[in-house]
């Protein structure tokens, strides 16, 4: 079996930026808009009004100042409330596998590889923009990597089960090198016109090159100790589009079920326990304690759900720089988050330092990643 090194990240980030105040005036020229059209409803006791969006409550309820997005223009619309990314055809780059392609030259560069270094790519986000061809072949093709490539969806831990997923197959020698990407265009399964979730998600591809740590030589390169993934079924958090949804006449339907929707107080309370007992399991049979931990880059999607689990973790208020938040300028940004913490906060641990990487979301999914920098 052979050690596994992440040797390098990348992140692409989108260059159109929301902030919260712009985001709430056009929720509630939308609703006014809504509540105008239905003014006769509403009078007769038919119909609520939609209340006002406001920056306070997002602020206070998710720690989310800001997000970035592929499309500002159609978002901000009140008579559109959605990124309108026009179609590509078939011979051109498909949009995630763009971002894709931004993130993983940052990657390979800080690895100090070419793309003749790595033997297969995997693509691993919260939705695809199409079923097949993957678009990691689409990737692999536009770098000219020889080996495979595949997706893979595992919501917002898509990243930490495709660490588990790539370091497994270097391990055991089915590939020395991969490239994982995690292409996110998470305001396209929002439901901007949702005053409960309007406000919760961002776009944003991350990239990590990882390898077999013998043959890794980059400076920062961090060494994979173990990787746990957990699954347990919920409803709370889910997103029904799929390719069953077309109506009688044959077009998609338009429902809200096929967007992002979630129970966020169930969310938040059952999954902390889920995660915070993930961590502590796979620190106590590694035979490493929670004092052993430099540094934990969690999933990044609601401030108040990171800051107790770093309790729950720690045992005591994480201090500050220990549990990086990126959340307050991209929001959450599915499985890219806790990668993204990863990416801007990792140089400065001296070798030997350890850290955790840590997703949770959708299934429910948690994965937790043990790190040595090297
Ligand atoms: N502006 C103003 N008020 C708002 C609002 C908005 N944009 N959105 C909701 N509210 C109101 C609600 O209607 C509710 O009013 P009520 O008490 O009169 O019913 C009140 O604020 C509290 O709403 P609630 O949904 O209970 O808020 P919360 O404090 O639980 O925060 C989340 C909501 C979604 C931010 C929070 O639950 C969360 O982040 N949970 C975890 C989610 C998560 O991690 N999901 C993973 C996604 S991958």
């Amino acid at each position: 079996m052979h050690s596994v090194s992440i040797s390098g990240t990348g992140v692409f980030t989108p260059a159109e930026k929301i902030s919260n105040a712009e985001l709430v005036v056009a929720f509630n020229a939308y609703a006014d808009r809504q509540n105008a059209l239905h003014a006769e409803a509403i009078a007769a006791g038919e119909r609520e009004p939609l209340p006002q969006s406001n920056e306070g409550f997002i602020v206070k309820a998710s720690g989310i100042e800001s997000r970035f997005v592929l499309d500002k223009t159609g978002v901000l619309d009140p008579d559109i409330m959605h990124p309108v990314l026009p179609e590509r055809a078939d011979d051109e780059l498909s949009v995630m596998a763009e971002m894709a392609l931004k993130a993983a030259t940052v990657a390979l560069e800080q690895a100090g590889r070419t793309p003749a270094d790595i033997d297969a790519v995997i693509c691993a986000a919260s939705n695809h923009e199409r079923a097949y061809p993957a678009i990691a072949i689409e990737v692999q093709q536009a770098l000219g990597i020889e080996g495979f490539a595949f997706d893979m969806n595992v919501a917002c831990s898509s990243a930490t089960f495709g660490i588990q997923a790539a370091a497994d197959m270097i391990r055991s020698g089915s590939a020395r090198a991969i490239l994982m990407v995690n292409p996110e265009i998470c305001s396209a399964h929002l439901e901007w016109r949702d005053r409960d979730c309007h406000f919760i998600f961002g776009d944003v591809c991350t990239a990590v090159v990882l390898e077999r740590a013998d043959r890794a030589e980059a400076p920062g390169r961090y060494d994979i100790l173990s990787t746990r993934c957990l699954t347990q079924f919920s409803n709370n958090i889910r997103n029904n589009n799929g390719f069953l949804r077309r109506t009688r006449e044959g077009h998609m339907a338009d429902r809200r079920d096929m967007l992002f929707r979630q129970e966020g107080r169930k969310v938040f309370k059952q999954v902390v326990p889920i995660v915070s007992e993930l961590i502590l399991g796979h620190l106590a049979d590694n035979g490493l304690e929670p004092k052993d931990l430099s540094r934990l880059w969690l999933h990044q999607a609601n401030k108040g759900m990171n800051d107790l689990i770093g309790a729950r973790v720690l045992g005591r208020t994480p201090e500050e720089g220990e549990q990086p938040n990126i959340l307050q300028d991209y929001a959450n940004t599915s499985s890219a988050g806790s990668i993204i913490a990863f990416s801007k906060f990792s140089d400065d641990l001296k070798p030997g330092d350890l850290g955790v990487v840590c997703s949770f979301g959708a299934g429910y999914s948690a994965g937790s990643v043990i790190l040595r920098k090297a």
